[in-house]
């Protein structure tokens, strides 16, 4: 069965990752010089919420849904920056597109905040879902839809003109096993280009003795500054499928660790039950 983002949009994991992407493009804009943001799995783009694959597994109501109604206007101030800003994205995009009921996925939600001289691209390999992320990007969007596998067209796209850019690796892991090997060698593959990029790559949390495994062999491949971002709902041995949410983040922005854990416990707390947690690994020292 072919992977359907719908069915999780807006789930904690999405949350998780997303307000990372925010963070991450908002540290590349302290400068003014254009970078390039690249999306090698991008997905349909808008999640409709209330209906469909969504509507069927209702994993938006503990995830932004939750998070909307405990940070609603009047507390908001109180809720880290980067967790308020990522609200705001949101918020935003919901009154841009009147669909209150909507989920922007990674490429909108860059879209909305690349500036004139940034650019991006968003690769999705299922036709129909290039399909719906084309018509949601809309023309004259800073962000360009191409219809491909993104491992391969991440060696096309890198090094980018401007020498700054993101490259968020999102993959589906169906082939569980066989995408965390791709994503690593994507991430060797961009460092080989782009030395000095900023990377982030998604993973699941399942089985944690698998994971600090696969953490501690990517980094060794990679030698640079990074860090590993996880959030979990369930203990992180559990069965329960999807425990929690890591992001690899390569070169990783000045203080990123540190905002990450302000951020990630406020998360942690609504979120997640008693169960919930969070870490943050350095596992290449960070630059400072
Ligand atoms: C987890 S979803 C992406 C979610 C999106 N990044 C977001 O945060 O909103 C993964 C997407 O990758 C697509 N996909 C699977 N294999 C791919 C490949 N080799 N290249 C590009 N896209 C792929 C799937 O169809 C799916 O839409």
């Amino acid at each position: 069965m072919k992977y359907r983002h719908a069915f999780h949009a807006g789930n904690f994991a999405d949350v998780h990752k997303h307000i990372a992407l925010v963070a991450l493009l908002r540290a590349l804009q302290r400068k003014d010089k254009g970078f390039f943001f690249l999306d090698t799995h991008a997905g349909r783009g808008r999640y409709a919420l209330a209906s469909g694959d969504a509507r069927t597994s209702g994993e938006s109501q503990a995830g932004i849904e939750r998070l909307l109604a405990t940070c609603d206007r009047s507390s908001r101030q109180a809720a880290a920056p980067e967790l308020a800003d990522y609200l705001n994205v949101i918020e935003g995009w919901r009154r841009g597109a009147d669909a209150r009921h909507d989920y922007p996925g990674s490429p909108l939600i860059a879209a909305q905040l690349l500036r004139p001289q940034d650019q991006g691209s968003a690769i999705e390999s299922q036709p129909a879902e290039f399909e719906a992320l084309r018509k949601a990007l809309g023309r004259g969007s800073r962000i360009v839809a191409e219809h491909g596998d993104g491992y391969q067209r991440l060696r096309a796209h890198l090094p980018p003109a401007s020498r700054r850019g993101l490259v968020l690796i999102d993959p589906p892991y169906e082939d569980t096993r066989g995408d965390f090997r791709a994503a690593a060698t994507a991430v060797r593959d961009a460092l080989e280009r782009f030395a000095t990029g900023v990377i982030a790559l998604w993973y699941p949390m399942k089985d944690q003795r698998d994971t600090d495994r696969w953490l501690q062999e990517l980094a060794h491949g990679v030698g640079r500054p990074m860090l590993a971002a996880e959030l979990w709902i369930h203990p992180p041995d559990s069965r329960a499928g999807l425990n929690g949410s890591g992001l690899a983040i390569v070169n990783p922005p000045f203080q990123f660790a540190e905002r990450c854990d302000a951020w990630h416990a406020q998360l942690q707390e609504i979120l997640g039950g008693a169960e919930a947690g969070s870490r943050i690994v350095s596992l290449v020292a960070e630059s400072r």
